[in-house]
């Protein structure tokens, strides 16, 4: 294997623009973290006013946006204060970033020319103003776009056809069905649309002063880009919206330069003239890159705004459930992912409610309950979930005669309130029953050879504790938490070594020897524990799933 060869004194920046941050990360030739910073949506920038990074509109079936100019206002804040705090842009090799996935950004005609003409003498902010047709961003938790899935699904010939082809069945927050609904519902903004970057290619479009291509793995979140021959569907295009090609522009590989860096932050910021900008991509593959995941037998679990499971495959067979996209690290392989809307923000809802807002005692409460949570299982949709489809609602029931040996005898009981501690343990177990057992539906590798734990509540010891104990595994971290970040600044030294080399190099190639004393090493955090406890999981994973089908049955949108 080539020897990776990125210069010494270069570093390479990483971003990852997501649901409530932006947050970005340096990382120095020996791949060691030397810089971070972060944004916070809702407190450093108050006057967009939203509430987790979003708005949420309840009165609109389930349309949730952020202000697309929010985003490009964290952008000048997070690199003043990278600047403020002495940091030298300009050993800056190659910079990358992480986009959340699905979110798209409509750029209004003649926005190009505003674009290439930035004047670095004034923010971001002040000049792209006008450049949208469409000003609050739709993002992957909206889900108002049911009618525009199912049309979409029906022109390419059924579900399963399209997932097929594209990777996933149509989801409500896939850009396909959004593009399609704003062209249904605000057909002259539509119109006036030269461009529609997803959140990865708005963001790189900023750096380069020029539209940026969607890469190959953030466009297959779209159902629009076919997944074997990494080219637009003519046919997914044409079930969308007229005109559609010329909108999107073209595909790249995820380690394709996108271009060098945009004069305004040359002079605004001192970066090298000579700085690339690297492909964005979405964030889970980034974090698939930012996990260095390379064994099949492995699969990460991402506890960030949403929860995903995802692993690497080499010839996955696309289902009507779970996603399958291109591994942006590796120009033939896959990977697979399933992903939950109700994550972080459920878990700090049902902190709120029952441990004083406190992680402390909703740790306490998770120790000191039993494993199994005798018998009591619970299902918490704050927001409309998005595996399974079912709408905002809580479901408690109390499994009578449960030992966790056998589920002969075993009938639950709906019930409105649990205690506390309880409540917390249902949620925590209820959540990785779910995953364990969709990620088998999926075909995962079950039991996993590991787990390897990311996202802000990849930091709470006891949640890692109960997902070792579901899943029988032993369960890994990194770190930091925000292997998104980091991921892409992995993938900018990546893009900087392909360019160098003229074409693809392996990735393994860059952490060759420096893997163990990196920024990217894992380290064991849980291990597997008692299997006889995973077991007995199992056995309150199939009821799960039974009560779960008659939710869906009952109150599910397929
Ligand atoms: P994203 O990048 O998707 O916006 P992050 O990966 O930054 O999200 O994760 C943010 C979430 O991490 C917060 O919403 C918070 O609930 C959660 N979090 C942070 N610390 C803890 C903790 N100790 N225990 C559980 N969750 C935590
Ligand atoms: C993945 C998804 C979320 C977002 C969160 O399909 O919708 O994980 O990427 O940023």
């Amino acid at each position: 294997m080539e020897n990776s060869s990125l210069p010494q004194d270069s570093v390479f920046l990483g971003f990852d623009s997501s649901t409530q941050s932006l947050k970005a990360t340096v990382l120095d030739s020996n791949l060691n973290i030397v810089k971070s910073e972060l944004v916070h949506f809702d407190s450093d920038l108050p006057h967009y006013k939203t509430k987790d990074g979003v708005y949420r509109d309840p009165s609109d079936n389930g349309r949730i946006v952020s202000p697309t100019l929010m985003w490009v206002e964290a952008l000048d804040l997070v690199l003043q204060r990278l600047l403020k705090s002495g940091f030298d842009f300009g050993k800056i090799a190659a910079v990358s970033g992480s986009g959340q996935q699905h979110g798209s950004v409509y750029w209004k005609k003649g926005s190009s020319a505003i674009l290439s003409s930035l004047d670095s003498g004034k923010p971001l902010v002040d000049q792209l103003g006008n450049a949208f047709s469409i000003k609050e961003s739709p993002i992957w938790m909206d889900s108002s776009t049911t009618k525009q899935c199912r049309e979409i699904e029906k022109a390419v010939g059924g579900p399963l056809e399209l997932s097929e082809l594209t990777g996933s069945r149509a989801y409500e927050r896939f850009t396909g069905p959004q593009i399609r609904k704003i062209y249904q519902s605000q057909p002259e903004a539509y119109n006036d649309t030269e461009r529609i970057s997803l959140v990865s290619s708005f963001m790189a479009s900023l750096f380069i002063g020029a539209y940026a291509c969607i890469d190959h793995t953030d466009g297959s979140g779209m159902n629009l880009m076919d997944i074997k021959q990494k080219v637009w569907s003519e046919i997914a295009l044409e079930a969308t919206a007229p005109g559609l090609k010329e909108k999107v522009g073209k595909l790249a590989p995820a380690y394709d330069v996108a271009g060098h860096i945009a004069s305004y932050f040359v002079d605004r910021y001192k970066f090298n003239k000579k700085c690339l900008v690297v492909q964005w991509s979405g964030d889970n593959p980034n974090s698939l890159a930012g996990l260095t995941l390379s064994i099949p037998g492995d699969l990460a679990i991402s506890l960030g705004t949403s929860d995903t499971v995802f692993g690497i495959a080499t010839d996955p067979q696309p289902r009507l459930e779970g996603h399958v996209l291109p591994n942006p690290v590796d120009t033939e392989g896959y990977m697979v992912m399933l992903c939950y809307k109700n994550g972080s923000l459920t878990r700090e809802d049902i902190r709120n409610h029952c441990a004083e807002k406190s992680w402390e005692i909703f740790n306490k409460f998770l120790e000191q309950t039993p494993p199994l949570n005798d018998g009591k299982i619970g299902f918490y949709y704050k927001d409309h979930e998005i595996l399974p489809p079912l709408p905002v609602g809580l479901h408690r029931y109390e499994l009578q005669n449960f030992k966790g040996d056998s589920l002969e005898g075993v009938n639950e009981q709906e019930v409105q309130e649990f205690d506390p501690a309880s409540e917390v343990r249902a949620l925590i177990e209820g959540q990785f029953l779910s995953m364990r057992a969709h990620a088998e539906r999926f075909g995962m590798p079950s039991p996993p050879k590991r787990i390897i734990a990311t996202g802000g509540a990849s930091a709470n010891h006891s949640i890692l504790n109960s997902v070792a104990s579901i899943f029988g595994c032993d369960v890994y971290t990194v770190q930091r938490p925000d292997s998104a970040s980091l991921g892409a600044a992995l993938r900018a030294a990546h893009g900087w070594l392909c360019n160098k080399k003229g074409s693809f190099v392996p990735i393994a190639c860059l952490y060759k020897d420096k893997l163990e004393k990196s920024a990217f090493s894992c380290k064991l955090s849980v291990s597997a524990g008692n299997q006889e406890l995973t077991s007995k999981y199992a056995l309150l994973m199939k009821k799960r799933m039974e009560i779960e089908n008659h939710l869906v049955q009952k109150l599910g949108r397929w």
